[in-house]
């Protein structure tokens, strides 16, 4: 086998999916300690104070500049490389964490035991089924009082539409919670308090019949953990590997990550059946990874710490091939071949200069702008990733210059701000406007800002009369000149050349939709 398909085999790239405070920080703190990133546990609680003081300017720099180093985290487990790439915490954030989900291989959900099934968590788990990303279920804070664990499958498999496959079950919960029993190996592990620090997760017993769990655990309990695993091996399924990897089955897991419990059993797990990278489609063939040539794509940018120097870092997933320092690829959109220099890896907690990647890795490429979102870069030959989309933004607002004389600045600097992908930037055919669309709020506040921090420029964000934006595509030439012709006064061209429609309502966007049949109006549009 070649040094590419065993470094290919030995990848788990995944992201962690969940609505906001279920527990995502303190999960990625443990599997960074099973990992030996011990280090990197503080980095992570760093990042969750910065993110939860929203309003505060220098938060949001801190934020964005911890979040560079732990956008990506690599760490060795059991002879794999797990690379567990950060989907970011705001819920304004939206678009970016979407991104992130093209560049994984499967995924990870985690849902609070009291909780259940939250607004977020739906959102992204209709990401993940656009590919059919496998996924695993971790049911955190069982040490508190939750719902039961039944309802919770159910609410799983009704209000998500996924099959579950319960791989432990718990023994009690909140005050009373013993431990988990393992499903398929029979082993129940105990829980222990304060143990949240040590990599030994509990004291395993072979299986509920063993005499000394009875005698910890006492007589009644045992009973009731009895009782009810006979209903739910009744009634759920049994994990089915193929169900799994097809994104059509969850294997469930139950613990407290705050309490390091359950964790370890769903690592082992993991790495055990995820998938290792897989085939991708590009505009001309599909892509293996065992192939001998680099290819990969750009899935997220970030601009650097230092604004003095405005340098950005690329986010590219490696989807075939062996990565090295200072090699060359083609960047098909530019049509260009590039040396691909000063490239970072994410090993453990630290950036460092990487030597050499493979599939299922994830490089940051540094550049003066020079790299979009949406870009592949490929050896050899010019290959182009399609599948990373461009959503439709929800809120749109006019910027406004303080000063006239640096409208040139202005441009430039939303221009470049789009390309990381949070906003969007589009210019009316008919008028002088320089329109921002975003999915958050959040994100106005933050251009101006940085665009003053940045580029010296004085803006503000006004009202602006647009309600939502589609992308146009017309394969007849004539039809799309016609709908030019007549739509001018709501159509606009975005940062990347392409003609969208700006409808002021939702009832102009459907009148527009029906005077012109044979154009497609997109709510995205992919990187080209
Ligand atoms: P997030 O990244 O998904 O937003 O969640 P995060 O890990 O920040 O966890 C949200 C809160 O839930 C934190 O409390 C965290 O300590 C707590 N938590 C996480 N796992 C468990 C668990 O297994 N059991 C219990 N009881 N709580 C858990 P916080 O008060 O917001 O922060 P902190 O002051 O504890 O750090």
């Amino acid at each position: 086998m070649s040094d590419v398909s065993l470094e290919a085999l030995r990848r788990r790239t995944f992201a962690i999916i969940s609505h906001p405070d279920a527990g995502k920080t303190t999960l990625t703190e443990k599997l960074l300690l099973f990992g030996g990133a011990i280090q990197m546990a503080g980095s992570v609680k760093g990042r969750k104070a910065a993110r939860h003081a929203t309003s505060d300017w220098m938060a949001l720099e801190k934020e964005r500049g911890i979040s560079v180093t732990s956008s990506v985290m690599q760490f060795p487990y059991e002879g794999r490389i797990v690379n567990l790439l950060d989907t970011p915490g705001h819920a304004d954030f939206g678009e970016d964490t979407y991104r992130v989900l093209t560049a994984v291989d499967s995924a990870l959900m985690v849902i609070d035991v009291a909780k259940g099934v939250e607004e977020r968590t739906i959102k992204l788990m209709e990401v993940c089924r656009l590919r059919d990303t496998p996924i695993m279920t971790f049911i955190n804070k069982l040490d508190r009082e939750g719902k039961s664990p039944v309802d919770l499958l159910d609410e799983v498999e009704s209000v998500l539409g996924i099959q579950c496959a319960p791989v432990t079950w718990p023994i009690g919960m909140g005050q009373r919670l013993k431990g988990v029993v393992h499903l398929i190996t029979g082993e129940v592990h105990l829980y222990e308090q304060g143990r949240n620090f040590t990599r030994q997760d509990s004291t395993i017993f072979a299986s509920l019949d063993d005499p000394a769990l009875e005698a910890r655990i006492g007589t009644p309990m045992l009973q009731e953990v009895r009782d009810e695993l006979e209903l739910v091996q009744g009634a759920s399924h049994p994990f089915d590997p193929a169900a799994y990897l097809s994104g059509k089955q969850t294997p469930v897991f139950f613990g407290s990550a705050v309490n390091n419990f359950g964790v370890q059993l769903l690592l082992d797990f993991f790495i055990e059946h995820a998938p290792s990278p897989k085939p991708r489609g590009t505009t001309s063939r599909e892509v293996a990874p065992y192939e001998q040539h680099l290819s990969g794509f750009v899935f997220k940018i970030q601009a650097n710490m230092d604004p003095q120097h405005r340098d950005r870092v690329a986010f590219m997933r490696i989807c075939s091939g062996k990565f090295s320092a200072g090699m060359k690829a083609f960047q098909p959109r530019t049509g260009k071949e590039v040396k691909l220099a000063n490239a970072l890896t994410f090993m453990a907690s630290d950036r460092e200069i990487a030597e050499s990647a493979w599939p299922g890795d994830v490089i940051g490429i540094h550049n003066h702008g020079t790299i979009s979102i949406g870009d592949s870069f490929s050896e050899g030959e010019m290959l182009s990733f399609t599948g990373i989309p461009n959503f439709a933004p929800e809120l749109f607002r006019r910027a406004r210059l303080r000063d006239p004389l640096k409208l040139k600045q202005l441009q430039k600097g939303l221009a470049q701000l789009s390309e990381e992908g949070a906003t969007q930037f589009f210019r009316p055919l008919m008028s002088n406007d320089l329109i921002l669309g975003a999915v958050g709020m959040l994100q106005f506040d933050v251009v101006a800002y940085r665009l003053k921090d940045e580029y010296g420029v004085d803006a503000s964000f006004e009202q602006v009369n647009v309600a939502t934006a589609r992308w146009i595509k017309c394969a007849d030439a004539k039809k799309l000149e016609e709908f030019r012709d007549k739509n001018a006064m709501n159509l606009s061209i975005d940062a990347a050349g392409e003609l969208v429609y700006l409808a002021p309502t939702r009832v102009n966007l459907q009148l527009a939709q029906e005077r012109a049949p044979g154009v497609q109006f997109l709510a995205t549009r992919e990187h080209a």
